[in-house]
């Protein structure tokens, strides 16, 4: 698939937790920044059918928390830093052009 928009330009801000779907499917990203870096994962927590973006952001640690269960998964690496989530997310290489956010997509 390449590299999809998957925000226009400015209308992510730093502490926003952003689903976008992709692939005609119900496949779900998760796309945040912290302090202007930008991150993306899957959008679908690992564990059971719980979507990251009605969980909570922690920017200090760099860290989103499910929702359902409370696993914590590093947003760079994707792996869980607690019980009971004990797959990694997926993560994406995310750049910012001009004219929105863009994820590398397979
Ligand atoms: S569904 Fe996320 S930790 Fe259980």
């Amino acid at each position: 698939m390449g590299w999809t928009k998957v925000s226009d330009a400015n209308s992510l801000k730093n502490g926003d937790l952003v689903s976008f779907n992709y692939d005609d499917s119900n496949r779900k990203l998760l796309i945040t920044r912290i302090n202007g870096k930008l991150y993306a994962t899957d959008g679908i927590c690992t564990h059971a059918y719980a979507e990251l973006s009605n969980g909570f952001l922690n920017e200090e640690d760099k860290t989103v928390t499910c929702p359902l269960h409370l696993s914590s998964f590093d947003l760079q690496s994707g792996v869980p830093r607690n019980a009971p989530a004990e797959i990694p997310l997926k993560t994406y290489q995310v750049k910012e052009e001009a004219d929105g956010v863009y994820v590398l997509l397979e």
